[in-house]
């Protein structure tokens, strides 16, 4: 009860949603449970009777006045599974008999390995807790920090590790947090991928035993990325579902080797742990010295898989993404808070690969004009003695026989078609023939003496370096400063090989895990403080580095190298499962595709990028005329829709994997009043027509007109009904929509 709390913080923390319920955040000194509220969710933790911090509660909102037993730990199943490790702690160090992932794993000075962290005191924050615990008898001290969102209840964790000791100790394990789910059915959710192959959904159940994806890379990594999400079921995983049931998910903010740990343990409860990849680590803390590890969040909703990625979204709009902005809708009703909308643009990849020069680009530039593109970008190809992969990387001029007079008239046509200009770049890397190459062969990740592995013909800069972090932010200001530029396309295309650093003395050379993603987080907050217009991508030969953790300091994301539109709907479905539509580019290419060689027609390749952040990727100094104007046109129609597009609510109304004839999306604005339906045909079998489309989220008693952007509904479909009709009664689309790679959009808005 209420009443009987000693002591109660409520603290109303600022919405980022209008309507939101408050976070509200408890300590019942009695009991010693904390409570943390936001959006539909409750997070209790409290401190056993050993003195451990023991989670009690995930899940759907509790009630205000519920109150909560102490925490109380679980007994010992049998003599080999000890209380200790059945136990669910928020954070449990490796010692006294753990045999599940512990959170903390370290080594002392004198070879003692055991840590047993028990609370000593907390604090409250402005939207959670800081609670300190430390080990039963050494002075390491670790801060577990808890911050919850009001408006998607999504939690924050992750945590401070404190030497206070006299002697150096090696952490060999930091995750950010631990997550414990009752004993259950569940089905695991996560993404994994190759090049040009990003954003595959894997579903699996929970079996006993560990799950683990990570990456051992360096950095993100497109063989997997760092979320998942856990359905539960009662008898059949094919219960779980796209818009019903509990589901509980996380991703981790992370953009170096990081690991994600799913383990059920022999009482079926189930753990999930991440954070700092321990495979090759070791983080020597000095005397003094802090270790603070990635924020790991995690989200519960009981609207199935789409209302997980909703709320996702919605918090990735207003709390990770730099320059969310507050905005309303039509009438006045406030909106979710959200940076713009992305700018359109054309990126000369594809046309022309290495071979850019000053007429080349100022040709594409003008028609880039003509179909309304906002943003003209350059892409590889523009700097030192780069012709193609094997050189100039790192010797960040611009070549004088490519751009005699530098970048500037370039720039100067771009402006003055109205459009503003990006430039690609890829800081972190070297070609062994380079100038920067020749000058500082010491600058590479490197085990002195042994071969440097090259994969693109380059090789990895090591950002961990002091005298490297200063080069790499020193040239990019130059460029910047010197060139009106308003975004960067900041590419990565390769992985660690040999990660030395012998700069420092052998036990400390594995901080390159953390000081490297450390360092390169500093430069690019840098580089927007000193220029705080300058927008960046970030891209890893497509989609290698997507994460909570670059995206504090990056706009938008390059998905994938894959531009096949066809490949895209799979790929933006996956997406779509973590990351907001509005940094998901998406180019129209030319067709048939390089990867593929699959034909398909111009308004399809337009609508399945429309799904996402639109560009133009074509060599369009080929296009004809009727395609121009079809590009234009549809170019027109998506900036009128596209806040709701990129930035309303997320229906995946029917799945284009698993060799499924259809697929369809639909976003509706967070005022429910416009929503944006995709509609795609891979290949009709049978003479099957499109299924009929019961579309969802909209407001059932408001009246809705339906318009074409492109394709054609059935013959018949009411011009305007209530959303109740839209709902209940769908949508059919016309007889003659069959075929092969066929695409149909529309939009609803409110009458
Ligand atoms: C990989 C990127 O993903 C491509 O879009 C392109 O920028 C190339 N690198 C350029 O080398």
């Amino acid at each position: 009860m209420l009443k009987t709390l000693t002591a109660f913080l409520a603290l109303l923390v600022s919405s980022a949603v209008a309507c939101a319920q408050p976070a509200l955040v408890s300590f019942d000194s009695a009991t010693k449970v904390f409570r943390l509220d936001g959006g539909g969710s409750s997070y209790v933790f409290g401190v056993n009777e050993r003195g451990e911090l023991q989670q009690l509660y995930w899940g759907g909102r509790l009630g205000a006045t519920d109150s909560i037993p102490a925490a109380k730990a679980m007994r010992e199943w049998a003599s080999f599974d000890s209380s200790y490790t059945n136990t669910p702690q928020e954070y449990a160090g490796w010692g006294a008999g753990l045999f599940m992932e512990p959170a903390l794993k370290v080594t002392f000075a004198d070879g003692n390995r055991d840590l047993v962290l028990h609370y000593q005191s907390h604090a409250a924050t402005a939207s959670g807790f800081d609670v300190v615990l430390k080990d039963i008898s050494r002075p390491i001290f670790v801060t577990l920090h808890y911050a919850m969102d009001p408006g998607s209840g999504i939690l924050a964790r992750w945590a401070t590790i404190e030497n206070r000791g006299t002697d150096a100790v090696t952490v060999e394990q930091a995750a950010a947090a631990s997550w414990a789910l009752p004993a259950g059915k569940y089905m695991l959710n996560y993404l994994t991928g190759r090049w040009a192959g990003e954003w595959t959904l894997n579903r699996e159940e929970v079996a006993g035993g560990a799950r683990v994806i990570e990456s051992r890379r360096g950095s993100t990594g497109h063989e997997a990325n760092p979320w998942f999400a856990l359905q539960r079921f009662a008898q059949q995983p094919s219960e779980a579902d796209e818009e019903h049931g509990e589901v509980w998910f996380g991703a981790l903010a992370w953009s170096g080797s990081w690991r994600i740990s799913i383990a059920k343990d022999q009482l079926d409860a189930v753990r999930v742990t991440g954070g700092f990849n321990p495979f090759d680590f070791g983080y020597v803390l000095h005397p003094g010295k802090t270790l603070e590890t990635p924020i790991f969040y995690g989200g519960y909703s009981t609207h199935g898989m789409g209302g997980a990625s909703r709320l996702l979204h919605r918090f990735e709009l207003a709390h990770i993404l730099p320059n969310p902005r507050a905005t309303t809708g039509a009438d006045g009703t406030p909106l979710p808070m959200a940076p713009k909308p992305r700018p359109v643009i054309y990126n000369s990849w594809e046309a022309t690969e290495f071979n850019v020069n000053e007429a080349g680009q100022m040709a594409l530039a003008e028609k880039a004009a003509a179909l309304g593109v906002d943003r003209f970008v350059m892409d590889d190809g523009w700097f030192g003695q780069r012709k193609d992969d094997h050189a100039g990387l790192g010797d960040w001029y611009v070549n004088p026989e490519k751009f005699p007079h530098g970048l500037k008239p370039l720039i100067d046509k771009v402006h003055a078609l109205g459009m503003d200009f990006g430039l690609w770049v890829e800081p972190e890397m070297v070609n062994p023939d380079s100038d920067l190459y020749r000058k500082h062969p010491d600058w590479v990740l490197n085990f002195k003496g042994r071969p440097e592995s090259e994969q693109r013909n380059q090789l990895v800069l090591n950002l961990a370096r002091p005298d490297v972090r200063a080069y790499i932010l020193g040239f990019l200001d130059k460029l910047v400063t010197e060139n009106d530029i308003a975004f960067l396309k900041w590419d990565y295309n390769r992985n660690w090989s040999e990660p030395g650093w012998d700069q420092m003395p052998p036990a400390e050379q594995k901080a390159v895990y953390v000081e490297y993603t450390r360092n390169l987080y500093w430069i690019l907050a840098e580089l927007r403080r000193r220029h705080p217009k300058l927008e960046i991508e970030s891209c890893s030969g497509g989609g290698g580095r997507v994460d909570l953790g670059i995206l504090k300091y990056t706009d938008e994301v390059w998905p994938s190298d894959n531009t096949d539109p066809f490949d895209r709907l799979t790929q933006q479905y996956g997406f779509t499962y973590a990351y907001t539509p509005q940094i998901m580019m998406a180019w129209v290419t030319d067709s048939p595709h390089w990867l593929n060689n699959r034909t398909t027609s111009l308004q399809y390749r337009m609508l399945s990028s429309m799904e996402g952040s639109l560009g133009i990727g074509a060599n369009i100094a080929r296009w004809s005329p009727d395609e121009m104007t079809m590009a234009k046109g549809l170019i027109a129609a998506y900036k009128q829709v596209q806040a709701t597009i990129v930035q309303g609510d997320l229906y995946r109304l029917l799945s284009p994997t698993d060799g499924s004839e259809f697929s369809a999306t639909e976003t509706v604005k967070a005022d429910k009043s416009q929503a944006v339906l995709f509609t795609f045909i891979h290949s009709t079998q049978e003479g099957r027509g499109f299924p009929l489309l019961k579309l969802k989220g909209l407001d059932a008693k408001t009246n809705y007109a339906l318009s074409s952007i492109a394709g054609k509904a059935r013959t018949g479909t009411p011009e305007v009904a209530s959303g109740a009709w839209w709902m209940n009664h769908g949508l059919e689309m016309d007889a003659g929509f069959r075929g092969d790679f066929q695409a149909a959009a529309f939009r609803l808005d409110r009458k």
